[in-house]
């Protein structure tokens, strides 16, 4: 089973992206599945239906979330009719799933999203949810889960906590990819994977609005730029037997700089 995982989608641009490189590139790496997180796709804020929806029929087939899933509130009602988690460790009686299965002839795959603690609303303890989430998961071929958390601490973590007992877990929400893709004992890892969207801006929002807070203490409303550098970034895990056996990154920086990282294996 091969499947991608494409981080923080950052507005128009980022979705723009999306529909330019995914359906080619889910094609011609012959990719089951692709989970993408959404919490930043509409405007920066929050992901709207039409925008799922666009998503969804350019080659995503389940899309993630986090601290800004809640931010265009008309999603919440198509949360349990549309391929949308959030995270899982919400507390008790918020709307949605934290956990998906994609199926195909390869197999079926768990997906489950998980919010961090440092710098993030008020949630259960992600550590405890995740240990109890595994031994109730319906039967699978592999759980991949996307990690979206502020500290680099507690992205690495969970990775020893779950090392060895999941297929691989990638982190979000920072949208600054880290250097660290690696096969830990059996368990593709990748700190943040990076935003997909516009590179030149700060967080995929442009430059003016944070800049001039920074300067005077006094906040803007944040942009998406209307022209900028951008940058497509996707990751590509293989698992046998539920075990990762290959890890790949993709980088497209504009039109026609691509570059793929392998991950080295740590045994
Ligand atoms: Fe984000
Ligand atoms: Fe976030």
């Amino acid at each position: 089973m091969r499947f991608g995982f494409i981080g923080d989608i950052v507005g128009k641009p980022g979705r723009a992206l999306v529909k330019e490189y995914l359906p080619r590139l889910k094609e011609e790496y012959g990719l089951d599945f692709v989970i993408a997180n959404g919490e930043n796709v509409s405007h920066g804020f929050g992901i709207n239906r039409k925008n799922a929806k666009e998503l969804l029929n350019n080659g995503v087939d389940l899309l993630t979330g986090g601290n800004h899933s809640w931010d265009k509130k008309e999603i919440i009602e198509y949360m349990d009719e549309m391929p949308i988690l959030r995270p899982l460790n919400y507390p008790l009686g918020v709307p949605g799933s934290g956990i998906g299965y994609l199926k195909s002839e390869k197999g079926t795959l768990a997906v489950i999203n998980l919010m961090g603690h440092y710098a993030m609303p008020q949630s259960q303890n992600v550590f405890v949810e995740i240990l109890q989430a595994l031994e109730n998961l319906e039967p699978n071929d592999g759980v991949f889960i996307d990690f979206h958390a502020e500290a680099t601490s507690e992205k690495q973590m969970l990775l020893h906590l779950l090392k060895g007992k999941v297929s691989a877990i990638v982190g979000t929400h920072t949208h600054v990819g880290t250097d660290d893709l690696q096969i830990y004992q059996k368990t593709g890892y990748l700190t943040d994977i990076g935003l997909t969207g516009c590179r030149d801006g700060v967080l995929g929002m442009a430059v003016q609005s944070p800049l001039k807070r920074a300067l005077t203490g006094i906040s803007y409303p944040l942009e998406i730029p209307k022209e900028c550098k951008e940058i497509f970034q996707m990751v590509v895990f293989e698992l046998e037997e539920k075990e990762c056996i290959d890890a790949f990154k993709i980088k497209i920086y504009d039109k026609d700089s691509v570059f793929t990282t392998k991950a080295w294996h740590e045994l």
